[in-house]
């Protein structure tokens, strides 16, 4: 079924409740606070055209076509986009794009977007290549001194530092291993219930090095690794990187 697969089953099963790594953050600001932590990242302004790849469900497009002119949100899973078409019917400005992120190129113009962003989704992708791939594909899209957002990347790095910390006060760290058992086991009662078949989900974790390697590749760009919201749910082991592309061609 692969990954897109789950990702209509959960559409299609629990609308939008499941379909991101924030289920059961208990935090029911969630969507709004990571809003807010990308637009800090990016600054959108009103006349801005952005590209939300990998939007799901919408629950971040929704902010993000409340504060520019154009929203293209794309998605692979055809079910999603039908969720989100539903949930958003009342924004007007924002259209729907069927599309795979590992089939290039990506149907846009050259140097189309102000921004891109492609929030909690490149783990998806089966290797490093369409990663890279997928970088030089955004960069192409993107107007120059545009800004590419991808968010909510897994970093091994980080999160062994974190855990490596975090054991150091055993008490603590036995309470939050509570919490996570418990998040993780209602989640999994919840996929149960619903049907959706998670075992299929597939991804890729990455580390600062690996990522560095790859987007030092690219001359036309320069990037910077940023902490997200120490709120938001997953930012003791996931980070964003920010790459703004060069105003000049080369
Ligand atoms: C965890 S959700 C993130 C949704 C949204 N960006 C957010 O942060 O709330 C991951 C999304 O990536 C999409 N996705 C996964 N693999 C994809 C692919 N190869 N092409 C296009 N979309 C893909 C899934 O369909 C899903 O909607």
């Amino acid at each position: 079924m692969g990954n897109i697969g789950v990702f209509n089953q959960l559409a299609t099963n629990t609308n939008t409740y499941l379909n991101t790594a924030r289920p059961f953050s208990l935090d029911f600001q969630v969507y709004r606070r990571t809003f807010d932590d990308i637009d800090r990242k990016l600054g959108f302004r009103s006349e801005d055209r952005v590209l939300d790849l990998g939007g799901g469900c919408g629950q971040i497009t929704k902010y993000i076509a409340a504060k520019v002119t154009e929203v293209v949100l794309a998605d692979g899973a055809n079910n999603t986009l039908a969720v989100a078409q539903k949930n958003l019917r009342h924004h007007a400005n924002i259209t729907y794009r069927l599309i795979d992120i590992t089939v290039l190129p990506l149907p846009f113009l050259d140097d189309y977007f102000d921004h891109v962003v492609c929030y909690s989704v490149v783990h998806y992708l089966n290797n490093f290549d369409e990663f890279s791939r997928l970088v030089a594909e955004l960069l192409r899209v993107t107007k120059p001194g545009g800004k590419i957002l991808i968010g909510e990347i897994p970093l091994s790095d980080k999160s062994s530092a974190y855990f490596k910390e975090r054991r150091k006060r055993p008490l603590l760290n036995f309470l939050l291993n509570v919490r996570y058992y418990c998040k993780k086991y209602l989640t999994k009662l919840f996929y149960v219930l619903d049907g959706v078949d998670d075992a299929q989900l597939k991804g890729l974790t990455y580390d600062r090095k690996i990522i560095s390697d790859i987007l030092n590749t690219f001359s036309s760009a320069r990037f910077e690794f940023l902490a997200q919201d120490k709120k938001l749910p997953v930012a003791n082991s996931r980070e964003d990187v920010l790459i703004v592309k060069n105003l000049q061609k080369r």
